[in-house]
C-alpha cells in the first residue's frame, strides 16, 4: 500500500529545507552562469575550465579559492546577523549541533584535565543527547557533575546555581575549572530556559557559560546571543531549514584558537578540516531566510499551537500537556495521553499521513521513557505515552481538525486494549 503524503509535525527533528537554500546553492553548481556571483571572480566568466568546475577550497590562493572564501564570509555574516553575534569572527562552522556542543565543552575540559584538574560541570537533567554524552565523557575522565533544580515544567532554576557550584571540589573551584552547560529551548517540550539569569549566576562566579541553542534559532523575533552574558552558544542548521551536517558554534573572545578539537588552520584555528562549503552556504541562506516575516510567523505559529492544544485536550481527554504554563516556543506541543503507548501511536499516525515524534527513545527495540519527561516528574507510563508535535509553518484549522480526529480514533481504539501493568 502506498503511504499517503505525510503532514510533517516533526520539524524539531528536522525542518524542511528553506526555499532560499536551493536558490543559494544553484550558483555553486553552475559557476559559468553570467549572472552568478561565483563567476564574477574568474578571468573569463563563462569559460568552463577545471577551476570553474570546482566548488573551491577557501584556503586556496587562486580565483576558485577566493570565490569560496567570499561565499564563506558571506554566510558567516548572514549567520552572525541572524543570531545577533557581536562580530562575524565569533562564528565557527562545525559539522552539527552535536559537534558544536562537544567542541564548546571539550575545548574547556581538555586543558584543565591536561593540567591535572578535574573539571566540574553544572547542567540539567533535560539536556539533549549531545550533552548527555559529554556528561558521561567528563565523568569517565574523573570530572564531577551537579544538576540545577528544575521547576515542574522543566525550567532550570537560577536560585539553585549556588548549590550546584558549591558541590564542585575545592580544586576545581579554586582553579576556575567550573563550566555551565544548559539547554536554551528544550527539544521535546519547547520550554524556554531563563538563560540570562543562568548566565548572570555563572558570570558572577567566573564560570564559563555554554547554552545549547539548537531549538532556539528561528523561534524568537531576535536572538541577540552577544547580549546573553554567555561565552558560547551552539546551533544546528537543519533546525532552521539548512542542511543536516552543518552546525554553528558562537563563541565570545574567551575561546583561544589552540583549544579546538579538530586541529587545523581553518576557522581561525578553532576547528580544522576543509570547510563544507555547500552546507555553509545553505546555513547562511536559511539564516537570512528565516528572518523574513519572522515576527508575524511566530504569532501565527502560537495561535495554531494553542488551537491545536485546545482541540486535542477537549476531544481526546486524559491529556497532560508537558510544559503547559511555562514560557514555550510557539512551534512545539508535547503531551502525554493516559492509556496509550507513544511509539505505537506514532506508527499508527504515520500510516494515516502524520509524521510526529514520541517522547520515548527506542533503544535496542525497547521504548525507553523520555528522560526529559521523567525529570518533569511524569511516571514511566506517562513518560512513554507522550507525543511531540512541532512545525515551522502555522497549521490551518482543517489540518488541526483532521489531526485531532485521527488522533482521537486511534486513542479510543488503543484504550480499549488495556496496556499490561
Ligand atoms: C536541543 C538540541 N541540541 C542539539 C541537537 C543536535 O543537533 P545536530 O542534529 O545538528 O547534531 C539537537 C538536534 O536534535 C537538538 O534538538
Amino acid at each position: 500500500m502506498l503511504a499517503k503524503p505525510a503532514t510533517s509535525l516533526d520539524s524539531n527533528a528536522g525542518a524542511p529545507l528553506h526555499p532560499k537554500v536551493a536558490e543559494a546553492l544553484l550558483p555553486l553548481f553552475s559557476p559559468s552562469s553570467s549572472n552568478s556571483e561565483f563567476a564574477a571572480g574568474t578571468a573569463e566568466a563563462g569559460r568552463l575550465d577545471q577551476l570553474e568546475k570546482t566548488l573551491g577550497n577557501p584556503s586556496s590562493q587562486h580565483s576558485a579559492g577566493r570565490r569560496a572564501r567570499s561565499s564563506l564570509q558571506r554566510s558567516r555574516e548572514q549567520v552572525s546577523a541572524s543570531i545577533g553575534a557581536g562580530n562575524s569572527s565569533q562564528i565557527i562552522f562545525t559539522s552539527s549541533g552535536t559537534e558544536s556542543i562537544q567542541l564548546a565543552l571539550r575545548s574547556r575540559f581538555e586543558p584543565w584535565l591536561r593540567s591535572g584538574i578535574k573539571p566540574h560541570l553544572i547542567t540539567t537533567r533535560v539536556e539533549h543527547e549531545a550533552t548527555l554524552q559529554m556528561i558521561d565523557w567528563l565523568r569517565a575522565h574523573g570530572g564531577t557533575v551537579a544538576y540545577l533544580d528544575l521547576d515542574a515544567q522543566g525550567r532550570p532554576q537560577a536560585a539553585s546555581f549556588e548549590r550546584a557550584w558549591s558541590e564542585a571540589p575545592l580544586a576545581a573551584r579554586t582553579a576556575g575549572a567550573v563550566l555551565l552547560s544548559a539547554i536554551w529551548v528544550n527539544n521535546e517540550t519547547g520550554v524556554i530556559s531563563d538563560v540570562r539569569a543562568l548566565a548572570s549566576e555563572a558570570r558572577s562566579r567566573g564560570v564559563f557559560a555554554h547554552f545549547d541553542g539548537a531549538q532556539a534559532w528561528g523561534k524568537f523575533a531576535t536572538l541577540d546571543v552577544a547580549q546573553l552574558g554567555a561565552n558560547a552558544v551552539s546551533f544546528s542548521a537543519h533546525k532552521i531549514g539548512g542542511l543536516a551536517g552543518t552546525g554553528v558554534l558562537w563563541v565570545d573572545a574567551a575561546m583561544a584558537p589552540s583549544e579546538g578539537l579538530l586541529l587545523g588552520k581553518q576557522e581561525q584555528g578553532r576547528r580544522g578540516g576543509t570547510e563544507n562549503l555547500v552546507g555553509i552556504v545553505a546555513i547562511g541562506a536559511a539564516a537570512s531566510g528565516i528572518q523574513e516575516g519572522l515576527t508575524a510567523r511566530l504569532t501565527a505559529l502560537e495561535n495554531a499551537r494553542d488551537a491545536l492544544e485546545k482541540r486535542v485536550v477537549e476531544r481526546v481527554g486524559g491529556i497532560v500537556v508537558n510544559g503547559a504554563g511555562a514560557p514555550r516556543v510557539p512551534n512545539t506541543l508535547n503531551f502525554s495521553i493516559e492509556g496509550i503507548d507513544g511509539s505505537t501511536l506514532v506508527q499508527s499516525l504515520d500510516l494515516d499521513g502524520f509524521a510526529v515524534s514520541a517522547g520515548s527513545a527506542c533503544a535496542s527495540g525497547v521504548p525507553q521513557p523520555s528522560h526529559v519527561l521523567v525529570a518533569l516528574g511524569r511516571d514511566e507510563r506517562l513518560a512513554k505515552a507522550s507525543l511531540r508535535l512541532s512545525f515551522v509553518e502555522p497549521l490551518d484549522m482543517t489540518t488541526i481538525e483532521r489531526f485531532t480526529e485521527t488522533l482521537a480514533s486511534h486513542v479510543t481504539r488503543m484504550r480499549k486494549v488495556r496496556l499490561p501493568a
